[in-house]
């Protein structure tokens, strides 16, 4: 075949005349699993990837993801001009260091830092990357603690979060040896229940994990409510325990949309917060970042020296080498938009979120479990009815099939006998296109209704679409 292939160059060979869909190359299979003999043409090339990629779905449809999938054209103008620059290269682009500095400043004023001077952090390539470091923080912390207090160090300690966490949790506690202790979700707030988490401490625990928009429903946890409670336990012990929030989603939209909730570094025992910037943040996937309240609480032994200017700049991340074009598409948010931009953007999304769920609950079939007033997404189960001979996942897949990816999937421990659907809303969820998903809902469950033919029983089988966790 490959033979055949390059005898027809001998004979016929394209020139730059030669129509894109008039090339051998468009008439034969691409390399896939071995390296091609010989090169394309860019434009060709560029298209056969394209093409490849032209049934993925379109990303704005994508209802499941937290991940940002719109920006402005200047924006993309400037990442793509910016894709060289290597953010680890302080001396090679000292001007990019100082952006991220400044983002991180930005950042840290917009989380209520008590004194930005002290307060330090880095971006990363997302909350997971941000998670890790914020983790090994907790535990070197906690070793330096526990051998002070003589405590058995060859016991694993444990780190106490939501059955709410996402995974990075559950690989930060694999990687380093740690019992994740599950607070299972509270089934009214749909999040954790401040009340019981002390059950969970011990001299062993090396912090607490308050989660600012649990990724299976958008509620938050009421970090209040657990500084509190700590406040009280760490007056009557020395195995003082302190929180991380994983603000993934929370910590680049609460501050615009409701400044007042204490949830950051105003809380005493909030000692570091992470955030993804491609999720509220606006920017394309690629950035986060995690901040220490203060310098204090990050070991010196996390943090490594880089070379800057002919002196010396500390870093903290795991990556070494990656594009610093996130960082600077993050800066471009923060000039362009202004917190009156951001605000402007947040509210509307959160009223969309609003109209999607009145919409959804005039229906009279579902149940609301969260209406978008903590992060702007929907959740809902099906209301039982015996007649009813379809289920979520059937109107997942109706949805699907206008090009909506909207997400079905049981709740995490102890309310694993809940399925619900979440619809996420972005930025670039306008009202227009939140009518024409409820028209579509609302077509989906009429002709499920009026389907005949069923492939499966009342006991469906979950599919999943998109990542839900
Ligand atoms: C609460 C929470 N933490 C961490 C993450 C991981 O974030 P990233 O995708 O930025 O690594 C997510 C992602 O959805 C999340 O919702």
């Amino acid at each position: 075949m490959l033979y055949d292939q390059y005898k027809k160059r001998e004979t016929f060979k394209d020139s730059f005349d030669t129509p894109l869909f008039g090339t051998l190359e468009a008439d034969s299979p691409i390399p896939k699993n071995v390296i091609g003999e010989h090169p394309l043409e860019p434009a060709l090339a560029y298209q056969l990837i394209k093409d490849e990629l032209m049934n993925e779905g379109n990303a704005r449809l994508n209802l499941a993801t937290f991940c940002q999938t719109y920006m402005e054209e200047e924006a993309v103008k400037l990442m793509s001009e910016t894709l060289e620059k290597n953010a680890i290269d302080k001396t090679e682009y000292p001007q990019t260091a100082e952006i991220e500095h400044r983002c991180i400043n930005m950042i840290s004023h917009l989380w209520n830092s008590p004194d930005e001077a002290d307060t330090i952090g880095t971006s990363t390539v997302g909350s997971s990357e941000a998670c890790m470091l914020a983790g090994m923080a907790m535990k070197f912390r906690w070793r330096k603690r526990a051998a002070e207090f003589g405590l058995d160090l060859s016991k694993k300690p444990n780190l106490v979060i939501s059955s709410g966490y996402q995974v990075c949790w559950e690989k930060f506690c694999v990687y380093w040896d740690i019992e994740l202790r599950e607070v299972p979700m509270n089934a009214d707030c749909m999040c954790i229940d401040p009340n019981t988490v002390l059950q969970y401490v011990d001299e062993y625990t090396i912090g607490i994990v308050g989660i600012l928009g649990i990724t299976y429903t958008g509620k938050f946890d009421d970090m209040l409510a657990i500084d509190r409670i700590l406040e009280t336990y760490n007056a009557s012990t020395r195995h003082k325990v302190y929180i991380h929030v994983d603000a993934a989603s929370g910590g680049l939209f609460v501050p615009f949309v409701n400044p007042d909730l204490p949830w950051d570094f105003r809380l005493k025992n909030v000692i570091s917060i992470n955030c993804s910037g491609h999720k509220y943040g606006l920017v394309y996937p690629g950035i986060g970042w995690v901040l220490w309240k203060r310098k204090e609480y990050l070991p010196e032994e996390l943090i490594f020296e880089v070379d800057y200017l002919g002196g010396k700049m500390p870093t903290i991340a795991l990556n070494f080498s990656r594009s610093a074009s996130q960082i600077i598409g993050q800066y471009y948010n923060f000039i362009r938009l202004g917190k009156e931009g951001y605000q402007r953007i947040q509210q509307k999304t959160q009223d969309v979120a609003h109209y999607l769920a009145e919409q959804l609950e005039e229906t009279g079939i579902f149940h609301i479990y969260h209406d978008g007033s903590d992060l702007p997404v929907v959740c809902y189960t099906l209301k039982e009815d015996e007649k009813r001979e379809w289920t979520l996942y059937d109107l997942s897949d109706r949805l699907l099939m206008r090009g909506w990816q909207v997400p079905t999937y049981p709740l995490p421990k102890n309310l694993e006998n809940i399925v619900i659907q979440r619809i996420v809303c972005r930025a670039d969820l306008n009202y227009d296109m939140a009518e024409l998903l409820i028209r579509d809902v609302k077509e989906g469950i009429q002709e499920l209704n009026q389907a005949a033919v069923l492939v499966h029983g009342k006991k469906a089988e979950p599919k999943v679409y998109g990542f839900t966790h």
